[in-house]
């Protein structure tokens, strides 16, 4: 009877250890839940505010890229009226010079638009026989004459220089990367323009620009192609990356090399920027 009765106890106890330990368990189980549900719910939240904050930045993208649609017409007609003006004035040294401040304003305004609307819409080019010589002569032209003629521009146009692409896309990044050179170079110094064709499986077209400015930092060269990064008072720091999409549009690459000097020991800082183009983009999309 007696060993009956100390059975029945010991199987009771084994119940309520076997209890306990499964009830700790479940403890556990619950309280790691209970973390997990509160992790997923701050993580939740965030990803809700981050999603908020992109359909603004989209919204604010689609007004910027309409605000700056709208502002191109009325600032042509002002560039066209203040081109003139200078004209009328060409006599009147003081006010001529005055006259060339709006004509300088509106194409600043005018790149900086073009800039914003390029990267709100990534760049769609077209495909026709272009010339890069008179591209990039063409964009000599535009650069602000205050800064381009302290600087020594030099041309070394080798054979051929006509490929397919968009002749405005292009204009507008060798814009970019020409006003870059010569912001870098500053006061005095020589910006060197080659083209030539290269040879790498298919025909490219190769065309560097080279400056003798003061060269990129270790620091910022990994980040000059993110938009937005400037090192410049007044830069938006969109020029190089949308040099770097209207390439990419065309098939081809974009590569910098550069050389900065701090301790003034190299024999000659500078950098220099080579775009590589398919002559032919179509093909190279079709392969
Ligand atoms: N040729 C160059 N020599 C030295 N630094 C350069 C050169 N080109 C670009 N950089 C550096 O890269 C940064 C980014 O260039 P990017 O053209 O994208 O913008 P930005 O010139 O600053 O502004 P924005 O093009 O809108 O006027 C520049 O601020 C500058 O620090
Ligand atoms: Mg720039």
């Amino acid at each position: 009877m007696m060993t009956m009765e100390l059975r029945e106890k010991n199987i009771l106890n084994d119940a309520f250890d076997s209890f306990a330990v499964v009830s700790n368990s479940l403890e556990t189980r619950y309280k790691s839940l209970e973390d997990q549900v509160e992790r997923l719910s701050l993580e939740l939240s965030e990803k809700n505010k981050f999603m908020e904050r992109t359909r603004r930045l989209v919204a604010m993208g689609e007004m910027g890229a309409k605000i700056a649609h709208e502002i191109r017409n009325p600032l042509a007609s002002i560039g066209i009226f203040s081109s003139l003006l200078e004209r009328e004035l060409s006599e009147d040294g003081k006010n001529r010079e005055l006259a060339g401040h709006i004509s300088k304003g509106v194409k600043t305004l005018d790149n900086l638009l073009t800039n914003m609307l390029l990267f709100a819409r990534s760049p769609q080019p077209s495909s026709v026989a272009i010339d890069i010589k008179s591209i990039l002569e063409g964009t000599l032209l535009l650069l602000d004459p205050q800064k381009a003629e302290k600087v020594i521009i030099e041309r070394d146009y080798v054979g051929e220089t006509c490929i397919k692409g968009d002749s405005s896309l292009l204009g507008q990044a060798f814009f970019n990367l020409l006003i870059n050179a010569v912001d870098a170079v500053g006061a005095e110094g020589t910006v060197t323009i080659k083209t030539c064709l290269h040879e790498n499986g298919s025909t490219n077209m190769k065309v560097t620009i080279e400056d003798t400015g003061d060269g990129i930092t270790q620091d910022h060269i990994d980040r000059i192609f993110d938009p937005f990064f400037t090192t410049k008072d007044h830069g938006t720091g969109l020029g190089l990356s949308i040099v770097e999409s209207i390439i990419k549009a065309h098939g081809g690459h974009l590569e910098v090399e550069s050389y900065h000097d701090d301790s003034g020991k190299l024999e000659r800082p500078g950098t220099i920027f080579t775009v590589i183009l398919p002559v032919d983009q179509t093909e190279a999309f079709d392969e």
